[in-house]
């Protein structure tokens, strides 16, 4: 055989042995095959957020904690059923996470305007955290989100209680975690930023007011009204001063010592190391954190995908398909 056909023959056999593993997210996936997916998803995400403010938070944990367990395939959204184990009544997730009916309804209309079931739930997570994101803070905070994930026939309540990090995590612990998922250092203090919305229970932050230092007395005074050493566990408190708006007062938060959580004061500790001074650029240059805060959620929103002929889309983000 002419020795350029091989060679032609040799890269094409490559290519396809490759393909799956080299297929990439794409900003236009859904321009040619449903046009309508994105402005329909971002609608109801507006409506979900008039409705209540705190959604916007809600939905950008969903596509967290599904891309921190086995990557950003839509597992977290599978309901347990008597043969099915999904991740929901992990600890991180049990009686936490929420969005679930929003996550729905979009599902039913991008399902109804492109006339067949394109648009997976894993990339519908990644649109609703977007689009959160922009709604609460503003188009400086908007980014292009990646798209063209398929969703899993599977799910790992292990896997979901190993690999999100609990807000007990020292430093070295968080970062370890985020490595764990190919995150460095930046992009744990930028996506912990994620926290400028949103509310925690009294039972995450308990221990961190009665007994962390590293904390504001007023504040932890304060919090303890809220969440005393007997009872309140559900009760709420928000990350920071202003939970329905994406803003730098998360960051501005840790430099006085009123962190919520454990978790989110260890990225501060007036000691000068290169988180310390992160936390510092974040907390007054918002250009720097909304720069930065979509770069890494682009990095978040691409471990692991299913593309190619990986996975499915799910016609029902609650169960994987009957086959
Ligand atoms: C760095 C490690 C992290 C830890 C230890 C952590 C832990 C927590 C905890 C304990 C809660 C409160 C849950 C509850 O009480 O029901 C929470 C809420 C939240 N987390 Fe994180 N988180 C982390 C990183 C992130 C990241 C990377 C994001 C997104 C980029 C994020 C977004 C949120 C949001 C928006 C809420 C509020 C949800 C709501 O109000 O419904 N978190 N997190
Ligand atoms: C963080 O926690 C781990 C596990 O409990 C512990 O071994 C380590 O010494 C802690 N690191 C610091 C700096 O406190
Ligand atoms: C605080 O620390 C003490 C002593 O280690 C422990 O018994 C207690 O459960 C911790 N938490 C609270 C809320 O006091």
């Amino acid at each position: 055989m002419d020795s350029r056909i091989q060679f032609v023959l040799f890269v094409v056999t490559f290519a396809t042995i490759l393909s799956p593993t080299i297929a990439k997210l794409t900003p236009n996936y859904y321009d040619r095959i449903c046009p309508k997916a994105l402005p329909i998803i971002n609608s109801i995400v507006k409506q979900a957020i008039i409705r209540e403010p705190r959604m916007g938070a809600s939905l950008l944990r969903l596509h967290f904690h599904d891309c921190f367990v086995n990557g950003c395939d839509g597992s977290v959204l599978l309901d347990d059923t008597p043969t099915f184990i999904g991740e929901k009544t992990a600890f991180p997730n049990i009686n936490s996470i929420r969005g679930f009916e929003v996550v729905d309804q979009i599902k039913e209309a991008v399902t109804k305007a492109c006339k067949r079931d394109v648009v997976s739930c894993a990339d519908i997570l990644a649109i609703a955290a977007r689009d959160s994101v922009a709604i609460l803070g503003g188009k400086q905070y908007w980014y292009q989100v990646l798209l063209g994930r398929r969703d899993s026939r599977f799910a790992s309540r292990d896997a979901a209680n190993t690999n999100l990090p609990p807000p007990f995590f020292n430093f070295s612990q968080l970062i370890t975690n985020f490595k764990s998922h190919g995150l460095n250092l930046k992009d744990l203090v930028v996506l912990s930023g994620g926290h400028t919305i949103g509310f925690s229970k009294c039972t995450n932050f308990r221990d961190r007011i009665f007994n962390d230092t590293n904390i504001d007395t007023n504040f932890a005074a304060n919090l303890q009204k809220t969440c005393p050493k007997i009872g309140g566990d559900d009760n709420l408190a928000p990350f920071d001063s202003t939970p329905n708006k994406v803003d730098t007062s998360y960051y501005k938060a840790l430099l006085y010592k009123r962190g919520l959580l454990h978790s989110d004061q260890e990225l501060f500790k007036g000691d000068g190391s290169q988180s310390d001074r992160l936390v510092q650029l974040y907390s007054k240059n918002s250009y720097a954190f909304a720069y930065d805060f979509g770069v890494s959620m682009i990095k978040m929103g691409n471990l692991k995908p299913l593309t190619g002929k990986k996975g499915e889309i799910r016609c029902n983000c609650r169960k994987v398909n009957q086959i």
